[in-house]
């Protein structure tokens, strides 16, 4: 094995979750570099003094283990090992030792709710028959009906149609059925099996013993389920869905907690929840659970003053009874690039929405995109950012059916485009494809616009007024403001269409939602502004940080 890196464990160190800049890599899409068109570990290793000079605090890889990707790696074959299309576990390794001495922590993405049907234990629950002990480790019920040829419940899969696959017999008669909220290839797990808790406590401490920093936690919502196994209700109080929020989650939380607060520094568990209700959301994030939980209420507002302040009061709002650090996102690798999304008519984010996509303007979608940044950067908490967004890299809308590869797009009967148009390959140098994502002449493994010779790392390094040059800028201007570190939030007053708020005494953000210019106050200093402008009258669509 290779060294293990040693964080320094200063007092200021353990709190760095709270609001550090946590760059999400999509490692399929981040850069190849041995030329199969696919993202590898090499590829991230050899672009660190990228991220460094970005200001990232921590990398979030999406699952890097082995798998039969029918899901982009969400379908686990073997919790232990990295894909070999990524490399191998030794330089998972070398690459968390490598980015911690450049300052850069790694959380690695755990996926408990379901396993790939590759994975040994659901090829030994196949090969037994029911009733065995096999099975008990995942959810296998007879079908309803006279023939059992209806399935257990009418729940309906997060990526459309049933959640339930009959299985063969041996003797190649219909057999049990077996659950998954997802695709039929990750079947889900049950989490009232000692052994399913025991494996993924293990996982945890095989990845922190490797020396992850903190562990961001797949749906994290989803892995209780009610045993009975009762239809979806209407009107169901908290707690009560079969298999969402389920309050047996908090338990389960708790002890990886304590395992994770039995290394000597800071190790972090980020939860994925998407929960309407934000009293709820909040009990996941109390000091013996979660560390923080992505914000997707901010994340699918819309393009609006009223609806932002009122998520971004929502979650203050939430998070501080728990005291936990609230999280701003703008994108992730399922939804709508920001600067596609902005420029519709419905700015908003919903999964049933993206079907059919709409027209968008990219050039009002950029300016606002630009300008959501430096809202983001400027909020209390933890700010993730997705890789490309720093680009300015719009959702890529006309990729060949014959090349689509989401499980969501076909699982839909091909009415959902799915969610390949915001995982494709990072331009990064060049004047065309594959623009330095693979060695010259390979093919990535989903199309690169020709357009984005425009929008290369390399071009947008070399031009202040590009959006790489903006994300740098102000990241640097975060990493060193105290203000933004730890000053708390207090609105200023003035027009409803203008999200302006002071972070201590002396900074303060301002981004105009209205289509009209707005004067700044007097006796201000322009820090940064995401549009350029005359320094006096804030253009629509356009945020500034001012010093005070
Ligand atoms: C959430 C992940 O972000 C998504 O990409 C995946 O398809 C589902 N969980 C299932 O694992």
């Amino acid at each position: 094995m290779t060294e293990r890196p040693q964080p320094a464990a200063s007092a200021d160190d353990a709190d760095w979750w709270r609001n550090a800049v946590i760059y999400q890599v999509y490692l399929r899409s981040f850069a190849d570099s041995d030329g199969d068109g696919i993202g590898d570990l090499e590829g991230v290793r050899a672009h660190l003094p990228y991220l460094r000079d970005l200001g990232v605090d921590a990398l979030w890889f999406t699952p890097w283990y082995s798998s039969p990707m029918a899901d982009g790696g969400y379908d686990v074959a073997d919790y232990r090992s990295i894909d070999p299309a990524f490399g191998t576990l030794s330089q998972a390794e070398a690459l968390i030792g490598e980015a911690r001495r450049l300052g850069i922590r790694t959380i690695v993405d755990i996926v408990p709710n379901h396993v790939s049907e590759q994975h040994p234990w659901f090829q030994e629950a196949l090969a037994c028959p029911p009733g065995s002990p096999e099975r008990e480790r995942f959810w296998f019920r007879p079908g309803r009906g006279p023939d059992q040829d209806e399935e257990p419940t009418g729940w309906t899969s997060n990526f459309g149609g049933p959640t339930w696959t009959r299985t063969k017999n041996p003797d190649g008669t219909a057999g049990e059925w077996y659950l998954h909220l997802f695709a039929p290839a990750q079947p889900d797990l049950n989490w009232n099996h000692p052994e399913v808790r025991a494996e993924h406590e293990a996982v945890l401490r095989f990845w922190l013993d490797r020396g992850a920093a903190g562990v961001r936690i797949d749906s994290a919502a989803l892995l209780i389920k009610d045993p009975v196994l009762p239809e979806v209700g209407a009107d169901l109080r908290p707690g009560e869905h079969p298999y969402e929020d389920r309050d047996e989650l908090h338990e389960i939380y708790a002890s990886w907690r304590a395992i994770v607060d039995s290394y000597p520094d800071t190790r972090v568990l980020v939860g994925e929840l998407w929960l309407p209700d934000a009293q709820r959301f909040a009990r996941y994030l109390r000091s013996d659970e979660l560390h923080t939980a992505f914000n997707f209420d901010f994340l699918a507002c819309p393009w609006d003053a009223a609806r932002l302040r009122s998520s971004i009061e929502a979650t203050l709002r939430a998070h501080a009874p728990v005291a936990a650090p609230a999280t701003w996102v703008l994108s992730n690798h399922d939804v709508t690039r920001p600067v596609t999304r902005y420029g519709r008519a419905d700015t908003s984010f919903s999964f049933a929405a993206k079907r059919p996509a709409t027209v968008t303007d990219l050039v009002l979608g950029r300016r606002r995109a630009r300008a959501a940044a430096l809202l983001a950067m400027a909020l209390p908490g933890a700010l993730y950012i997705y890789q490309g967004d720093e680009l300015g890299l719009p959702e890529v809308e006309d990729i060949p059916a014959s090349q689509l590869a989401d499980p969501m797009h076909f699982r839909s009967g091909g009415v959902d485009p799915g969610r390949d148009g915001c995982r494709v390959p990072l331009p990064w140098s060049g004047a065309r494809p594959p623009f330095g994502f693979s060695p010259e002449g390979a093919r990535p493994w989903l199309p690169q616009p020709s357009s984005w010779r425009e929008l290369t790392a390399e071009v947008q390094a070399a031009d202040p007024a590009s959006t790489l040059s903006l994300y740098r800028s102000a990241l640097a201007v975060r990493a060193r403001d105290p203000a933004l570190r730890n000053g708390s939030l207090t609105w200023l007053p003035g027009s409803p269409e203008v999200l302006a708020f002071r972070r201590a005494d002396d900074f303060a953000c301002m981004v105009n939602l209205s289509p009209e210019l707005q004067e700044l106050p007097a006796d201000v200093d322009l820090i940064l502004t995401s549009t350029a402008f005359d320094g006096r009258w804030l253009p629509p669509d356009t945020a500034v940080w001012l010093r005070l």
